[in-house]
C-alpha cells in the first residue's frame, strides 16, 4: 500500500475510534519548507487578517484567541499549497468510501499565532451552523520542540491529551464533539486549517 493510503488509513481508524486521527508524516520536510517560503508565511504577522469568533458579527478578542489567519482560494493557490490542497480532498473522498461522512467540501486558512498567543477552550462547530464536521490541521513548523510548547490540548469526557505542532504532521478530529484548546507556544506557531463540509463552502461564493 502507498505511503499516502497509509496515513489515510491512520487517519480514518483513529476518527472512527477515539473521535481524532493523526498522520505524522502527512507533508514530507520539503513540501514544509516550499510552504514556510511563500509570502503567506514570510510576511509580516500583521498583513494577515486577525481572527475572530463565531460565524456572524465577528469579534476580536485576543484573549480568547490570538492568531491571524488568511483563507485560501484553491482557485489562485500557489502550486506548494495546491498540493496539499489535493492531498486533503484525496482524504476527503476516503473518508466518505471508508467512514460513510457525506463530506462534500473543505475550507481552509493558513493560521499563524504569534509566540505567547493561544486558543482558548471551544468546539469547531458554530451554534448556528453544524455544517463544520471534520476539522483537519497540518502544521507548519520546522524544528519544533517540546520545550517550545503550542501543544494542540484536545479535552475528552476522562482524559486530555496534548499534541505537538510539528511540521508535516496532521491532526483530524470531530468537530461536533471534540473540544480542544491550542496553548501558547515560545516562538511563532503556524497551519494550514480547515474543515470538511457536508455543504459546498461559502469561500466559492466570494
Ligand atoms: C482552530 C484550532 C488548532 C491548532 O483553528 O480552531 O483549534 O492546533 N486550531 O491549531
Ligand atoms: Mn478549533
Amino acid at each position: 500500500m502507498d505511503e499516502l493510503q497509509n496515513q489515510f488509513e491512520l487517519i480514518a481508524d483513529g476518527l472512527a475510534e477515539k473521535g481524532y486521527g493523526i498522520a505524522e508524516n502527512f507533508l514530507s520536510k520539503e513540501e514544509v519548507a516550499a510552504i514556510r517560503g511563500l509570502k503567506v508565511l514570510q510576511s509580516d504577522i500583521e498583513t494577515l487578517q486577525k481572527a475572530g469568533i463565531g460565524k456572524e458579527n465577528k469579534q476580536i478578542n485576543e484573549a480568547v484567541r490570538g492568531d491571524h489567519i488568511q483563507w485560501i482560494d484553491a482557485a489562485t493557490a500557489p502550486m506548494e499549497l495546491k498540493i496539499v490542497l489535493e492531498k486533503i480532498e484525496l482524504l476527503r473522498t476516503y473518508l466518505n468510501r471508508t467512514l460513510f461522512l457525506g463530506l462534500k467540501d473543505f475550507e481552509v486558512h493558513i493560521a499563524r499565532y504569534p509566540a505567547g498567543a493561544g486558543y482558548k477552550r471551544h468546539l469547531d462547530q458554530f451554534k448556528k451552523d453544524d455544517h463544520r464536521k471534520i476539522s483537519v490541521v497540518c502544521y507548519l513548523n520546522e524544528g519544533w520542540k517540546a520545550e517550545d510548547g503550542g501543544q494542540l490540548k484536545m479535552y475528552f469526557p476522562d482524559h486530555s491529551l496534548e499534541v505537538l505542532p510539528e511540521g508535516g504532521k496532521l491532526i483530524c478530529f470531530r468537530s461536533d464533539s471534540i473540544e480542544h484548546e491550542v496553548l501558547p507556544a515560545g516562538r511563532e506557531r503556524a497551519s494550514l486549517t480547515g474543515w470538511m463540509l457536508d455543504q459546498y463552502s461559502d469561500l466559492r461564493h466570494l
